[in-house]
C-alpha cells in the first residue's frame, strides 16, 4: 500500500508505505500472521531520465548483494516487473540525522555520560553518551559494508536515517560501487557532488576507495558533534578546495572531546593509507566511551 512522500530528490521519490500479508512479514516472527509493518518505497518521479533509472537499479543491485546488518537500512523487496521500478527498504520513523539532531539542540545534556535506557521518545533528551554511540553504530555499518567490499561515496549525516530504538542505519546506496566494479572512478550521474564529505584524491582526482569513506567518516563526527551542524560554516564550495589543498582542517566541534576530535584529524589525513579504518575507530570510540564512565 502506497502512501504519502517522504524523501524527494530531482527525479527520485520516496512514498511511506505498509507491507500487508506478506511472507517476509511470516518470516520475521516465524509465525503466519495479519500484521503489517510500515515500508520505505523508492521510486522515480515522471520525466525522470536513464541515468535515474541506472542509479535506482544500481542501488537495487547494492542492497541485494550487500545483505543484512544492524546499522544499514536492510532491503525486502522489489517490483521490477513493470514500471515504475519499486525498491522497498526499511521505514526509519525518526528521519535524518541531521534533522534528528538539530531538532534536539535545546535538549543536549552536559552531563558526562548517560547511555539511554531504550526509550524510543521523539523529545528525549541526547547526552554526550549517546553521541559516542551513534558515531560508534555508524562506524559498525560502515565497517560492514567494507567488508562486503562496498564504497559508499556519500556518507553523511543527512544519509543516515535514525530507526526504532534511535538506532543508526546508513542509507542512499545509489552511488555506491562495489570495489571490483572498476566505474568507482566515474562521476555521480546527475552531476551532484558532496564536495565538503570529499577527500582530497576524491576531489582532485575522483579517486574513491574505502579510505575516501573514511574521511567522509571524519565530516560525519564533526556534524554529529555539532549537534547537525553544516561543515566548514560559511565557506563557499570554491573554497573548499583551496583549504582542502592548504592542508586547512575544520575546528574541534563543540560538543567533541580532544579524543574525537582527534579521531576527526586522522580521517583527514592527507595520506589515505595513514587514516584509520572504520575496526580503529570503533576501538578508539570505545575507550572514549570507557574513559567517560
Ligand atoms: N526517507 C528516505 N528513506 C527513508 C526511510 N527508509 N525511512 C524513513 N524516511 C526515509
Amino acid at each position: 500500500m502506497l502512501g504519502e512522500v517522504i524523501g524527494e530528490g530531482a527525479f527520485g521519490v520516496v512514498l511511506k508505505g505498509q507491507l500487508v500479508n506478506d511472507q517476509y512479514l511470516t518470516n520475521l516472527d516465524n509465525k503466519s500472521t495479519n500484521q503489517s509493518i510500515n515500508v520505505a518505497i523508492k521510486t522515480l518521479k515522471d520525466g525522470s531520465s536513464e541515468k535515474d533509472l541506472l542509479d535506482l537499479v544500481q542501488e537495487l543491485k547494492v542492497l541485494k548483494m550487500i545483505g543484512r546488518h544492524e546499522n544499514i537500512i536492510n532491503f525486502i523487496g522489489c517490483c521490477t516487473e513493470r514500471s515504475p521500478l519499486l525498491v522497498v527498504v526499511e521505514y526509519a520513523p525518526h528521519g535524518n540525522l541531521k534533522d534528528f539532531l538539530r531538532k534536539r539542540r535545546k535538549k543536549f545534556s552536559k552531563k558526562p555520560l548517560q547511555p539511554h535506557g531504550g526509550d524510543d521518545g521523539d523529545d528525549r533528551e541526547l547526552t554526550y553518551g549517546d553521541l559516542l554511540t551513534f558515531a560508534e553504530q555508524i562506524a559498525e555499518g560502515m565497517q560492514y559494508l567494507a567488508s562486503k567490499m562496498c564504497i559508499h561515496r556519500d556518507l553523511a549525516a543527512r544519509n543516515i536515517l535514525v530507526g526504532h530504538g534511535i538506532t543508526m542505519k546508513i542509507c542512499d546506496f545509489g552511488l555506491s560501487r562495489n570495489i571490483h566494479n572498476n566505474d568507482y572512478y566515474k562521476k555521480f550521474s546527475d552531476g551532484r557532488l558532496p564536495i565538503k564529505w570529499m577527500s582530497p584524491e576524491a576531489l582532485f582526482d575522483r579517486k574513491y576507495t574505502p579510505k575516501s569513506d573514511v574521511w567522509s567518516y571524519g565530516v560525519l563526527l564533526w556534524e554529529i558533534f555539532s549537534l547537525g551542524g553544516t561543515p566548514y560554516p560559511g565557506v563557499s564550495i570554491e573554497k573548499i578546495f583551496y583549504l582542502v589543498k592548504q592542508g586547512y582542517r575544520m575546528e574541534r566541534p563543540v560538543h567533541a572531546s580532544m579524543d574525537m576530535y582527534g579521531v576527526m584529524l586522522d580521517c583527514w589525513m592527507d595520506d589515505p593509507t595513514l587514516r584509520p579504518s572504520f575496526k580503529d575507530i570503533i576501538n578508539q570510540i570505545r575507550k572514549n566511551k570507557i574513559q567517560k564512565q
